[in-house]
């Protein structure tokens, strides 16, 4: 019996072979192999090894080696068909028919075939004498030569039937066109090129195959994207987006995202590892492909309402799946194409590395001091998890470290989300009473301790203090402070931490606190220990930011007229005292 080749290709994709091959000898991983005693040899040190990412096995000692189906044959003793049944039954495939048509595997190989040549055939046109739209297109989102290159971008012409002519001369049909989704029929029967005057992005699978395209037109005309619908060759479900390439990054996690061109940028920007989903949401077959190549999964979607909605469905699907996930929290750029452009990539790489990856360790640390199998324990944890919960701005972050730390300690899931809310809800309202508060403060109040460190300009000093500590809290905020400058700071102990932070920032260094401690003497560490601890509102913290920057820097401005003359010093100070 013939079995398809499509079968058998899916079979591989669902199938892993270091879990099949766990069933019959112990594994260890070592470097980029797994290593164990040889299932089909009697030994007592390991000389049989799996290269996971080429899904081979091979034994030093019997020279027995092959991909996934031969190990079965061998293991089980049976033939190619019987172990293609028992593997298929583990992946809960049905065993496909055995009607035996062999002009369906001719077909897909055609259709693969012709979206070979009309990705040439589009790549040509982009470098050819009628590609300057697109190069300039290109060009101006600032993708390099090497970056069209390495992804074979495209363009296909602004003419109905540009690809169809280049590709009946090649042999192909009308019909095979239609096919494979580059032609539409019209309504009245003719036959024309589905993707005219667009960028054009091929999608290429794990085997290296053209299965698809996504066209952007230049311009804001609609739709904005058009892709290849599902075909004999392709599904968009079960496919990610440059997954071909980012299965070989080293970087040990996948940055999962929205858009093509938001994974090119950060492929661009040295982060080889991202993907994205094509034109659809992520699906559980998406979700178990990336659980095959990867224990870890950043998510890196769009900032808005809809981004995160699609990255809460995205993280419900991934848990499933046993992955880590985390989501990055990006301020000050729409989407991740944007924010690399912007801030490059030490802020991206600082975005990974951050905030989010922290607060399993905290939670982590929280458990430790409670002993989770006696109940009035149990509730005191939850109530300091919560208090760290709350206190993360973003709703995605609060449901997913809301989950994990309700089912660390075996608590409802519910009742853990609904105890972050309260606790969010109190901190809102004593951060606004707080703010109040201090709206009323005199002046004086807000004055240090230390006499030495006496503001100047209290209503600056106050937004320096918020600067200062903010950054400290959250450095992913740093690209907005970006415009703020240490001389204009009034008080000098707080310019000189900021200076720090941000000269530490811009060489890609995270500065807690305890590392403040090394740079400043003892009582500026002590006064910007105090600052720290003010209460600080991180539910809007990026507005919040934008208050304090705007504050200092009119002051600052104020300050440097009054400079000049005394008449103005006199009311500047007569202001000072009066504000805030
Ligand atoms: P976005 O609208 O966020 O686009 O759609 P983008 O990737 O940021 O594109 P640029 O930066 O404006 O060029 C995200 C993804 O949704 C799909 C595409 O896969 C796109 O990359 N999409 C979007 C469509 O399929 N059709 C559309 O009309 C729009
Ligand atoms: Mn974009």
């Amino acid at each position: 019996m013939a079995i398809p080749e499509a079968f058998l290709e899916e079979l591989n994709e669902r199938v892993d072979l270091v879990d099949v091959a766990s069933g019959y000898t112990t594994l260890q991983k070592k470097g980029n192999r797994y290593w164990g005693c040889c299932p089909f040899h009697s030994e007592k040190t390991p000389s049989f090894s799996i290269t996971p990412e080429k899904q081979m096995y091979y034994c030093f000692g019997c020279h027995k080696g092959g991909h996934l189906i031969n190990f079965v044959m061998e293991a089980e003793g049976v033939g190619f068909v019987d172990a293609v049944g028992i593997l298929a039954q583990r992946a809960g495939m049905p065993m496909p028919e055995d009607n035996g048509n062999p002009s369906e595997a001719k077909k897909r190989e055609r259709l693969l075939n012709l979206n070979k040549e009309a990705a040439r055939y589009f790549h040509a046109n982009l470098t050819g004498p009628q590609g300057q739209q697109g190069r300039d297109y290109f060009a101006q989102r600032g993708l390099s030569k090497r970056t069209v290159t390495n992804f074979g971008l495209g363009y296909s012409l602004p003419e109905w039937d540009g690809l169809i002519r280049a590709m009946t001369e090649r042999g192909y049909t009308k019909l095979e066109l239609l096919e494979a989704g580059l032609a539409v029929q019209s309504k009245k029967g003719g036959v024309y090129d589905r993707f005219r005057g667009r960028v054009m992005f091929p999608i290429i699978d794990l085997r290296g195959n053209v299965i698809g395209f996504g066209g952007r037109v230049l311009d804001d005309s609609t739709p904005k994207y058009l892709n290849s619908p599902d075909t004999v060759i392709y599904n968009k479900s079960k496919n990610l987006f440059a997954l071909n390439l980012a299965k070989k990054s080293k970087a040990g996690y996948l940055i999962l995202t929205e858009g093509y061109m938001d994974t090119i940028a950060l492929h661009q920007g040295g982060f080889d590892c991202a993907v994205a989903s094509l034109g659809t949401s992520l699906t559980e077959n998406h979700a178990r492909l990336l659980a095959k190549y990867t224990k870890e999964v950043v998510i890196s979607y769009d900032g808005d309402q809809a981004g995160i909605n699609a990255a809460q469905r995205a993280i419900g699907l991934l848990n499933k799946t046993g992955v880590n996930v985390r989501v990055l929290r990006a301020t000050g750029a729409k989407d991740p194409d944007e924010y690399i452009k912007k801030y490059g990539h030490n802020a991206f790489q600082r975005l990974i590395d951050g905030a989010a990856g922290q607060i399993p360790y905290r939670i982590g640390q929280i458990q430790q001091k409670y002993d989770l199998t006696a109940d009035d324990q149990k509730v005191q944890y939850l109530q300091e998890a919560a208090d760290l919960l709350a206190r993360l701005s973003s709703p995605v972050e609060r449901e997913i470290y809301g989950a994990q730390a309700a089912e660390a300690a075996g608590i409802d899931k519910a009742a853990m989300l609904s105890e972050v809310e309260r606790q969010r809800s109190r901190l809102g309202w004593q951060q606004k009473k707080q703010a109040d508060r201090k709206a009323l403060t005199p002046a004086a109040e807000n004055q240090p301790t230390e006499r030495q460190f006496r503001y100047r300009n209290v209503r600056s000093a106050m937004a320096e203090e918020g600067v200062v500590r903010l950054l400290l809290l959250e450095p992913q905020l740093f690209p907005q402070a970006e415009g703020l400058r240490q001389e204009e700071f009034s008080s000098q102990v707080l310019g000189k931490v900021f200076g720090i932070l941000q000269s530490r920032w811009e060489e890609g260094k995270d500065t807690p606190i305890e590392v403040l401690g090394a740079l400043l003497d003892n009582q500026e560490m002590s006064h910007i220990a105090t600052i720290a601890q003010k209460p600080e509102s991180l539910q809007n913290s990026e507005a919040a930011l934008a208050d304090y920057i705007r504050t200092i820097q009119t002051e600052h401005m104020k300050d440097g007229v009054a400079d000049d003359s005394d008449l103005l010093a006199v009311s500047s100070r007569k202001r000072t005292e009066d504000a805030p």
